[in-house]
């Protein structure tokens, strides 16, 4: 039987209660213990319990447990086929999630690697495969039953008063009204948050998929492009290398991807309109006095008019693309603010939103 005496705390990062709950309900006396970078929502170390070694997560206090479990029930699907879908510990009673001073507090097996690098086409190749078996492995998960609402405190609920200009698009806008009407639009769970610090990479082969805090329903051609920019796209050039985005999208296809890419006119509509729907929630964040990149959220806003008019075309006919000319970009903060009619605050710090 346990004791309800708090291990004794190795490091000053761990609070007591965290240390406690780690101990009652997972049975883990951390050794050692890191912080790890890398994400942008939760607080995660890295904790040597002995030989064993594992990932404590801290989330953000709006996000419920009741989400979470269901993201992490997809996560478990996607594991029974795919050993790379990192799921998290259960404690003694079975829980995923447990929430600690408010917040929900995770724990998962450390998996030794790192994030992507996305100018390795090997890596690349390796990712967008693991997407495509991933989507089409989700769109097997039933009795998933609705995904629990978003807290109306998330950060993906963020809008400002007013948009700037620069992400205004009528023809886009179109575009989408159009794409939302496709009844071929296929639709399901998705990991929700596919990028290059959330695949990990050991050197040899893609060693987990993490972070499945976002898992949700919705459309699976939106995050094949949001992929695609994040994996082929250069947000300091604003320029999507065009090349690489087919190959991207092949090696997708070539592991089961369930979204047809014959016809790759849907990447880069989709793209922008992630690009303007991200810019859009961190200038939103930044008025609720919330911390926001604004170095990411400027580039974006570039991106957004950079792409505007280009297109992959289709697989028949490949159209390498080139970089247009880049338009005048909000290159500061107090640009962006001017835009939405805000003075910044002083000290206001980066962190990907
Ligand atoms: N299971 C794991 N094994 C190894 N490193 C991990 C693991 N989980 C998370 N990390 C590291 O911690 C970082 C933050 O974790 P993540 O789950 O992505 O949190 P966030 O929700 O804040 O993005 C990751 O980018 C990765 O570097
Ligand atoms: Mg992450």
């Amino acid at each position: 039987m346990m004791s309800s005496q708090p291990p004794r705390p190795v490091s000053e990062t761990l609070p007591r209660d965290v240390l406690l709950t780690l101990h009652e309900q997972y049975g883990l006396v951390p050794t050692a213990v890191s912080t790890l970078g890398g994400g942008h929502q939760s607080n995660a170390f890295r904790l040597d319990c002995g030989v064993q070694h594992v990932v404590l997560k801290l989330g953000p206090r709006w996000r419920s447990s009741a989400e979470l479990e269901w993201s992490y029930s997809a996560a478990e699907h996607v594991a029974q086929a795919m050993a790379v879908a990192a799921i998290p510990l259960r404690t003694t009673a079975k829980a995923q999630v447990v929430r600690v001073g408010g917040r929900p507090m995770t724990v998962w097996p450390y998996v030794e690697g790192r994030g992507i690098d996305v100018s390795s086409d090997k890596e690349c190749d390796l990712t967008a495969a693991v997407l495509g078996r991933m989507q089409a492995r989700l769109a097997t998960w039933r009795g998933a039953g609705a995904r629990p609402a978003t807290s109306p405190f998330a950060l993906a609920m963020r809008r400002p008063a007013r948009a700037p200009e620069a992400l205004r698009d009528a023809g886009l806008d179109r575009w989408l009204t159009r794409w939302r009407a496709r009844r071929s639009r296929l639709q399901g769970p998705m990991h929700g948050d596919f990028w290059g610090n959330n695949v990990l990479f050991d050197g040899r082969r893609i060693a987990a998929v993490i972070d499945w805090d976002d898992t949700r329903v919705g459309s699976l051609d939106r995050e094949l492009a949001w992929a695609v920019w994040e994996f082929c796209g250069n947000p300091d050039l604003a320029a999507l290398d065009g090349p690489k985005a087919c190959r991207f999208l092949a090696r997708y296809a070539s592991g089961g991807g369930p979204v047809p890419v014959a016809d790759r006119s849907f990447v880069v509509p989709l793209i922008r309109e992630h690009l303007r729907y991200e810019a859009l929630r961190a200038l939103g964040a930044a008025e609720h006095g919330e911390v926001v990149d604004h170095g990411y959220t400027a580039s974006a806003i570039r991106a957004f008019g950079a792409l505007r008019g280009q297109s992959l075309g289709s697989a028949a006919r490949p159209r390498r693309l080139r970089p247009k000319a880049v338009p005048a970009a909000p290159d500061s903060l107090q640009d962006i603010a001017a835009r939405i009619g805000r003075t910044p605050r002083c000290g206001e710090q980066t962190g990907r939103t």
